[in-house]
């Protein structure tokens, strides 16, 4: 097999979730040594799709960009940019609206309840949001697409968007395969272990961040909702605790069972602190790293900068032969 090409992108948020950790961060940390290249791309131009302030938009991007370096991503290792900053991305998802269908848009699940959550103008970036993400990924060649649950929809709408521009114009573009890991997907709200975690729409006191104090991460734990049993094993009407199990076998590398097995007949309050101390453990370093590194806004910059530069340099052949098979430009 040959290496992958492997393209993530990621939202502009200072408020980075355990779910994040565990779902993205991770996999791409993992994965910057497996790609050839491997490339990230933090994602403000779909971050426009909401309500957003421009002046916070871009400090949004400068605490991502230092979430990403601090969880060990290196920009030698791997390309880290700016979408916004490589002009491809806009011009491909124009040309790709052609062979994207409107009913399939307007099939996605994610923006039926984003748009079920606007309080005043749910946009047409936001119905366009898959192309966007579709290009992306498709600008590059991109054969691996490491991304949480929830973005699964959308890998298979950017398939099905390259293998009908294919059929339509000729073999111009890959067809990537999604990368979803086995266990942390889908990591729950403390409070609510029936919904994701997140950011937007979760429990404040469910939603563990990659730079809360140890403190604070040991609250959100201790007040983890559990049911009214006393096993700590995965099973109906255990969502709490199965998202307890999940989190303490992705910090410490362990699977599932080996979890189950050493906490029997130890009780759910030992076990959730066992839980929040992997915790603490898995996102200290990080944290520590980015209060280091976030301050030189200069350096964030020029880390962007030249990502973005190695980026154009693998997009700008996929649009000039997009272009040519369209009918754009002298022949
Ligand atoms: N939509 C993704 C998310 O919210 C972010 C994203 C944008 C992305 N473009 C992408 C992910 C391309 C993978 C590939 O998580």
């Amino acid at each position: 097999m040959p290496a992958p090409i492997i393209f993530s992108g990621i939202q502009p948020t200072g408020r980075k979730h355990l779910g994040n950790f565990i779902g993205a961060i991770q996999q791409y940390v993992e994965g910057q040594d497996r790609g050839r290249p491997a490339i990230f791309c933090i994602v403000d131009l779909h971050a426009i799709s909401v309500a957003y302030d421009p002046d916070e938009l871009r400090e949004r991007v400068h605490d991502t960009t230092a979430i990403l370096l601090a969880a060990g991503l290196d920009p030698e290792r791997c390309i880290l940019f700016r979408q916004s900053d490589v002009r491809e991305h806009t011009e491909l998802t124009w040309l790709l609206s052609a062979v994207t269908s409107h009913g399939d848009l307007n099939r996605m699940t994610q923006f039926k309840e984003k748009s079920a959550r606007q309080r005043e103008l749910v946009s047409s970036a936001l119905f366009y949001y898959p192309v966007l993400m579709a290009a992306d990924v498709l600008a590059y060649r991109a054969t691996e697409v490491p991304v949480g649950d929830d973005q699964r929809q959308h890998v298979e709408l950017m398939r099905e968007i390259a293998r009908r521009f294919n059929e339509r114009f000729g073999e111009i573009l890959v067809v990537p395969e999604v990368l979803i890991p086995e266990v942390g997907a889908r990591i729950m709200d403390l409070q609510d272990p029936t919904s994701k975690m997140s950011t937007t729409s979760g429990t404040e006191g469910g939603t563990v961040l990659v730079l809360d104090e140890p403190a604070a991460i040991r609250k959100k734990f201790a007040g983890a909702v559990t049911d009214s049993g006393r096993e700590v094993v995965r099973g109906p009407d255990k969502a709490g605790i199965a998202n307890l199990i999940d989190i303490l076998a992705v910090a410490r590398g362990i699977d599932q069972d080996e979890v189950e097995r050493e906490f029997e007949g130890a009780g759910y309050g030992d076990f959730k602190e066992a839980v929040a101390e992997s915790a603490v453990e898995l996102l200290a370093p990080t944290r520590e790293r980015y209060a280091e590194l976030r301050p030189d806004e200069a350096a964030i910059e020029a880390t962007l900068a030249a990502g973005a530069e190695k980026a154009r340099a693998l997009a700008a052949p996929t649009l000039a032969d997009v272009r040519a098979v369209m009918g754009f430009g002298p022949k």
